[in-house]
């Protein structure tokens, strides 16, 4: 390994530290500054491909095999005293973080939509966005959704919508599947556990409403295919039922697809009869990028909330609020 793949992975490390975890959980701006700091922990890690270098693989994967650290040398120690069994999770596990928070910027634009829609989501992980019908949503106060469902999300707002997104009216749902490279099953005990060991520690409210939107997919499992996005995109839109407005999407999705494949997906996307929304930071779309009049804020990461190209609204990564553009 190379100084430069170092200091890559110590770069980082600081950047989740500030841009992600400051803020959001105490301890992990704490390990992950740590960690830019070790060189013991940056030689472990170096050693791995670079897509497996992620911190929230890192810190998952740890968490899962020896519980939530007091502090940083008790994470250190317990990445070394585990080394193998911490790289063999690593590998053999990925960042499949299953936000159904992100539904309240979703919920919208597809309420906008003619009705019904079918839901074809990629990068699915356990599916637990396709069911934006089942949530209740508050928008500063104004109710949409399920009122009557277990998982309320509340979402601040700041700008104002399009008028067609302002009032959002019922989602009727008339299918829904997913495509993952490694779908997560509601139903298996495992992949539920590793589901909220990648909710932060200190997020007590994302753990609720993950639990709460497990609860509610494990009375009806989502259809998911495995498999790349690009690969099964053609099959599975095929199967959704021709009377439904069919709506592609994805969020936090594309920024682990290389660029060539992300370029072929929106192309196949184009040829597809259907409505593109996709919720993702800016640097992975450029062509959305461009049509944006201001720039997201540099000090926390943003998505863009887009549909067919045309960007709508900055976003939270774990939901929360929406700054509509002008
Ligand atoms: C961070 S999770 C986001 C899950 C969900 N979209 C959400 O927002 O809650 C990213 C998911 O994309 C999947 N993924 C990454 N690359 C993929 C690809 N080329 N084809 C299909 N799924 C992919 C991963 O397996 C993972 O489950």
């Amino acid at each position: 390994m190379t100084l430069t793949e170092m200091d890559a992975t110590a770069e980082q490390y600081r950047d989740f530290a500030a841009r992600q975890a400051r803020g959001a959980s105490p301890l992990y701006e704490q390990l992950t500054l740590g960690v830019a700091a070790d060189g013991e922990l940056l030689d472990l890690l170096t050693a791995l491909p670079p897509a497996k270098r992620q911190p929230n693989l890192l810190l998952a994967a740890t968490r899962y095999l020896t519980g939530t650290a007091s502090g940083y040398d008790d994470f250190r120690r317990s990445v070394l005293d585990n080394r193998d069994a911490v790289v063999a999770t690593m590998l053999a596990r990925y960042t499949q973080t299953n936000e159904p928070g992100r539904c309240a910027a979703l919920y919208p634009l597809l309420a906008s939509l003619p009705q019904p829609v079918a839901l074809l989501e990629v990068g699915a992980s356990a599916g637990l966005c396709l069911y934006p019908d089942r949530y209740a949503y508050d928008y500063d106060g104004r109710a949409a959704g399920a009122v009557d469902s277990p998982l309320r999300l509340s979402c601040r707002t700041e700008g104002s919508p399009p008028p067609h997104l302002a009032e959002p009216g019922p989602v009727t749902v008339a299918w829904r599947a997913g495509i993952d490279l490694n779908p997560l099953d509601v139903r298996n005990a495992d992949d539920v556990r590793w589901l909220r060991t990648l909710v932060w520690p200190e997020q007590d409210e994302r753990l609720r409403r993950l639990d709460t939107a497990i609860a509610l997919a494990q009375a009806d499992p989502p259809h998911l295919l495995r498999g790349d996005l690009n690969a099964r995109l053609g099959e599975l839109a095929a199967q959704a039922p021709a009377h439904a407005t069919l709506v592609v999407f994805h969020t936090a999705v594309l920024c682990y697809v290389p660029d060539e494949e992300r370029a072929a997906f929106v192309d196949q996307v184009g040829r597809l009869d259907c409505r593109w929304i996709s919720q993702e930071g800016p640097e992975f779309f450029p062509g959305i990028a461009a049509r944006l009049r201001r720039q997201p804020p540099a000090d926390t990461i943003t998505y863009v909330l887009a549909q067919d190209g045309r960007p709508l609204a900055f976003s939270a990564m774990h939901g929360g609020w929406i700054q509509w553009l002008p």
